[in-house]
């Protein structure tokens, strides 16, 4: 067992979920958590390059940790290939009352509804202005709580984070922000989409913009955008967000509070919706998997069922920042063992009619055999 189960976990359970949070970015600005010497050695399979920028490994921290930009280059020296801030909304603002943060141990999962507290984009540009640049930074952008014009929101947070990304994310799928997930409707996402690229074009030239979307989506939903994905030109999507459904078998006390739900219990459902859209959009679209990764074998699922690249977060909670490292060491293994060359050879090999990618040995028809069983199961569930 590692340093962080075996010494701060233990600890850090008696103490509020937002204060020990709010500790481990304290800890990391002032480089207090230990790093695994090995955390930033290159590994060649591992490398890989999407929507034009070069990554050094495909697992990322996902948005909501570091919502204010605090710490990117710590988080990068863990280990991470990539980094997405936010999401941060024009003006700070408070987010919801607390308690907003709460941790789900039996499921080793997390239910949050933080409502997009943040500084605001300029404090947190002013931040990125002055980091060395390094490593892969994306910024994830929200609107105001209170605004009514939510194209204009994005709008500013393009003209504000866009100099200093080298990914933009439009996040139109956090369950917190009243009225946000509405934005994922054909019309207005089609609408908000071409204000954005349009603002991307004036002040943030040649930096991909990608959209990430909730796991809670019908089919009818899931096709209206992607085929708005592929007409605009979006340079890529995040699949997934938090979910607001509860799956059968949380064993948790807090798991009827309200908000978002990540960690464990959703790999399986953000999984599927990932697959969804790589099918949807013929594998042309780079997909980022989100959701629920708590292994090496979690990420190379996503990878067989589509990802370019993974990100994750709740699981950074049980068994802190040595997971990365354990994660990518899982992964490259996989990969060798089943005989692709990198990440990249991996992407959609569940689905060779797309991916036109040889499946070298059964791990994954089983992965996707697994979704299909899975899903199948909970379907009948639901209509007992
Ligand atoms: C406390 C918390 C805050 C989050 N805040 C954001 C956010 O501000 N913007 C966003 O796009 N996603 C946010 N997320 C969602 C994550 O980026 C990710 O999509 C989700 O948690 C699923 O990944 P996981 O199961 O690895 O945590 C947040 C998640 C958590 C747990």
């Amino acid at each position: 067992m590692g340093w962080y189960k075996s010494l701060v976990l233990p600890i850090v359970r008696w103490i509020d979920a937002e204060t020990a949070h709010g500790l481990a970015i304290w800890a990391l600005k002032n480089n207090l958590v230990p790093r695994d010497d090995d955390a930033t050695d290159a590994t060649p399979s591992l490398e890989t390059e999407v929507f034009g920028r070069k990554f050094a490994n495909p697992v990322g921290l996902a948005a909501g940790f570091d919502k204010n930009g605090e710490v990117p280059n710590q988080a990068l020296s863990h280990g991470f290939g990539f980094v997405e801030i936010g999401s941060v909304t024009p003006l700070p603002q408070p987010g919801n009352p607390k308690p907003r943060l709460f941790r789900l141990y039996s499921d080793r999962a997390v239910i949050n509804r933080m409502g997009f507290n943040n500084d605001g984009a300029e404090a947190v540009a002013a931040r990125l202005r002055k980091r060395a640049r390094r490593g892969i930074l994306g910024a994830n952008l929200g609107k105001n709580k209170y605004s009514e014009d939510a194209a204009d929101d994005y709008v500013k947070g393009v003209k504000a984070l866009g100099p200093y990304a080298d990914y933009l994310v439009v996040n139109v799928s956090s369950p917190n922000t009243p009225g946000l997930r509405a934005l994922q409707g054909r019309a207005p996402l089609e609408k908000l989409l071409k204000s954005v690229l349009k603002a991307r074009d004036s002040f943030a030239k040649g930096v991909p913009v990608l959209l990430k979307v909730a796991p809670d989506l019908t089919d009818e939903d899931k096709s209206d955008i992607a085929s708005v994905v592929l007409k605009v030109k979006i340079d890529g999507m995040i699949v997934s967000n938090t979910t607001i459904d509860r799956p059968v078998g949380l064993n948790s006390y807090d798991q009827d509070e309200k908000g978002g739900l990540s960690g464990p219990p959703l790999m399986e459902p953000s999984t599927k919706v990932l697959a969804d859209f790589y099918r949807l959009t013929e594998g042309k679209v780079p997909l980022i998997g989100v959701g629920g990764i708590a292994s090496g074998k979690d990420a190379y699922e996503k990878i067989l069922n589509g990802a370019s690249l993974v990100q994750l977060y709740s699981s950074l909670v049980y068994h802190g920042l040595e997971l990365v490292t354990d994660i990518k060491e899982d992964l490259a293994r996989r990969l060798r063992k089943d005989g692709f060359a990198n990440v990249a050879d991996a992407v959609g090999a569940a689905f060779p009619e797309i991916s036109g990618k040889n499946i070298p040995v059964d791990e994954a028809r089983d992965a996707k055999a697994a979704l299909e069983a899975k899903t199948d199961t909970k379907s009948d569930d639901k209509d007992d």
